[in-house]
C-alpha cells in the first residue's frame, strides 16, 4: 500500500471514530447541535461542487436552476419564520454574517459598541488587539458595553452615559452591537432606541446562538424591538448545517446583497443553503416544541447542578432564560474551567471552559479561566427531558467534585447513551443521528 492510500484510509478512519465517539457521550456544548438526517442528506447532493454567484434569478454562473429555487425556498422560510421583511442565507457562518452586517452598516474605521469578551462576546465583535474580526478585518474602533455582573447583562445607564460621553469628546459612535456567546437573558436592544434615534447610530444583533429560539419566538425578537440588522449561525439553537443568515429591514436590502457578492463571497456553499433550506422547514413544523424542551432543560440542568453543590451563575435570575448553563468552577476540587473540561472529556461528557466577568480581577485569564459553559441544545434533540438532566448533573458531579475514575464515568455514559441514538423534532428520525454515512 503506498503512503498516499494509507493516510487516505486514515482518513475515513478517524472520521468513523469521531462520529461513533459522539455517539457515545453526552456533549453539551452551547454551540453546537446535531442535525437531522435529512440536512445531512441535502448537504451531500452535487450543490456542493458548483457555484452560483449573485442572488437567485441573477446569477452570474449557468447551471442554476434548481439551486435557485431552493435557495428561494430557504430564503421564503427564513422570512416566514423570522417575520422579516428581507433574508439573505449566503453567509458561509456566523462571522461571515457579521462581516456583512459590517460591511453593510459602516464604513471602514468607524466606532462600534460590543459585548467585551470577558461578559459574553464573540471574538468576531472584537478589536484589533485581541485579533477580533470587527476590528483586525475591518478596522473598527470597539468600545464595549457596561456590564452589571449581578444581573448578567449589559448596564443599560452606565452605557447610554459612555456613549453620551464618546459623542462630547467628538468620537462618534455609527454601531450598536448586540448579542453574546454567552447569552443566558436577553438583551436590553429596545432600551437603546431612543439614542440610536437620536445620534443616527444603526443597531446590530448578533443572534449565533440564539436564532433557534428566536424562531420559535422563545426568546426576544430583536427586529421587534429596534435592530435594524439581524445575523445567525444556523447550527447552535437552531440545528442545522455550519453556514449563516443575515435578516433585516427592507431598507437595507441592498446594501446587504452587495456585502455577501461581490463583497466577501464568490460561492456560498450551495449544499448547506439546502442543508439550511431543510432545517427550516423542520423548525417550522416542530421548532416550538423543541425549543419549550431545551429551555426547560436548561433550567432543569442548572437547578440540578444547584442542588448538588455547584456555583450556577445568576441562580436569583432563575439562572437563564436560553440554552446556556454557565457555572463558576473555581471552587470545585478541580479549580479552573480547563482542568474541568479535560476530565469530563475523558468521561465522555464534551463541555466548554469558559472565562467568566470576574475572572480577570482573580488573576484567571482564558488558559485556566473559572468557569464552564454548558448547553441544552443537543441533548434536547436526541430526546433527553427534564428527568434526564439529574441523570447529566450526577455525571457532571461524580467526575469534578467527587473526581471519580473518569474511565467508569466513560463506560457508564456510553451505556447510558445507548437509549439516546435518533434525532427528534424531525420529519425523518429512523437514522442514527450519528451514524457514519459511507458513499464510498
Ligand atoms: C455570538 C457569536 N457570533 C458568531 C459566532 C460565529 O459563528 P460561526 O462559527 O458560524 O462563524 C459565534 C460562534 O460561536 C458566536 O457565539
Amino acid at each position: 500500500m503506498t503512503e498516499h492510500k494509507e493516510r487516505y484510509d486514515r482518513i475515513f478512519d478517524l472520521i468513523e471514530r469521531h462520529d461513533n465517539w459522539m455517539s457515545n457521550t453526552i456533549n453539551l456544548i452551547a454551540s453546537e447541535n446535531v442535525s437531522s438526517p435529512a440536512v445531512r442528506s441535502a448537504t451531500v447532493c452535487d450543490f456542493r461542487d458548483r457555484y452560483a454567484e449573485g442572488w437567485p434569478g441573477e446569477r452570474v454562473y449557468a447551471g442554476c436552476k434548481y439551486i435557485d429555487e431552493v435557495e428561494l425556498i430557504c430564503i421564503d422560510l427564513a422570512k416566514k419564520l423570522y417575520k422579516a421583511d428581507f433574508v439573505d442565507v449566503r453567509p458561509i457562518s456566523g462571522v461571515v454574517a457579521n462581516l456583512m452586517m459590517y460591511t453593510a452598516a459602516m464604513k471602514p474605521l468607524d466606532r462600534m459598541m460590543a459585548l467585551a469578551i470577558a461578559h459574553g462576546g464573540h471574538i468576531s465583535h472584537a478589536r484589533q488587539s485581541l485579533g477580533g474580526t470587527a476590528g483586525a478585518v475591518r478596522g473598527h474602533k470597539v468600545r464595549t458595553w457596561d456590564f452589571d455582573e449581578e444581573e448578567f447583562n449589559i448596564d443599560v445607564d452606565a452605557s447610554k452615559k459612555q456613549i453620551r460621553r464618546l459623542f462630547e469628546d467628538g468620537n462618534e459612535v455609527k454601531f450598536l452591537l448586540f448579542g453574546a456567546s454567552v447569552f443566558p437573558f436577553p438583551h436590553p436592544v429596545k432600551e437603546f432606541t431612543d439614542i440610536a434615534d437620536e445620534y443616527d447610530m444603526t443597531i446590530g444583533y448578533d443572534s449565533a446562538h440564539v436564532s433557534g429560539l428566536i424562531a420559535s419566538g422563545r426568546f426576544q425578537d430583536p427586529l421587534r424591538e429596534g435592530a435594524d440588522i439581524v445575523t445567525a449561525s444556523t447550527h447552535k439553537t437552531l440545528p442545522g448545517p455550519q453556514h449563516g443568515m443575515v435578516l433585516a429591514k427592507e431598507e437595507w436590502a441592498d446594501k446587504i446583497k452587495r456585502a455577501a457578492f461581490p463583497g466577501l463571497m464568490s460561492n456560498h456553499h450551495l449544499h448547506n443553503v439546502a442543508g439550511l433550506a431543510v432545517v427550516l422547514a423542520e423548525m417550522m413544523e416542530y421548532g416550538e416544541d423543541f425549543t419549550d424542551q431545551i429551555l426547560k432543560n436548561a433550567k432543569a440542568l442548572a437547578q440540578a447542578l444547584h442542588d448538588k453543590g455547584f456555583q450556577v451563575v445568576a441562580e436569583h435570575k432563575g439562572f437563564t432564560e436560553s440554552h446556556v448553563v454557565l457555572v463558576d468552577v473555581a471552587d470545585t476540587p478541580m479549580k479552573n474551567g480547563r482542568k474541568v473540561e479535560e476530565e469530563l472529556e475523558k468521561a465522555n461528557i464534551i463541555i466548554n471552559r469558559n472565562l467568566l466577568p470576574w475572572d480577570k480581577k482573580m488573576g484567571r485569564d482564558y488558559r485556566k479561566p473559572g468557569g464552564i459553559r454548558l448547553g441544552s441544545s443537543e441533548v434536547t434533540r436526541l430526546g433527553l427531558k427534564e428527568g434526564e438532566m439529574e441523570d447529566v448533573a450526577d455525571f457532571l458531579y461524580r467526575v469534578v467534585m467527587k473526581e471519580e475514575d473518569v474511565k467508569k464515568v466513560a463506560e457508564e455514559v456510553s451505556e447510558y447513551r445507548k437509549e439516546y441514538q435518533k434525532v427528534h423534532y424531525a420529519f425523518d428520525t429512523e437514522t442514527p443521528a450519528y451514524e457514519h454515512l459511507r458513499f464510498k
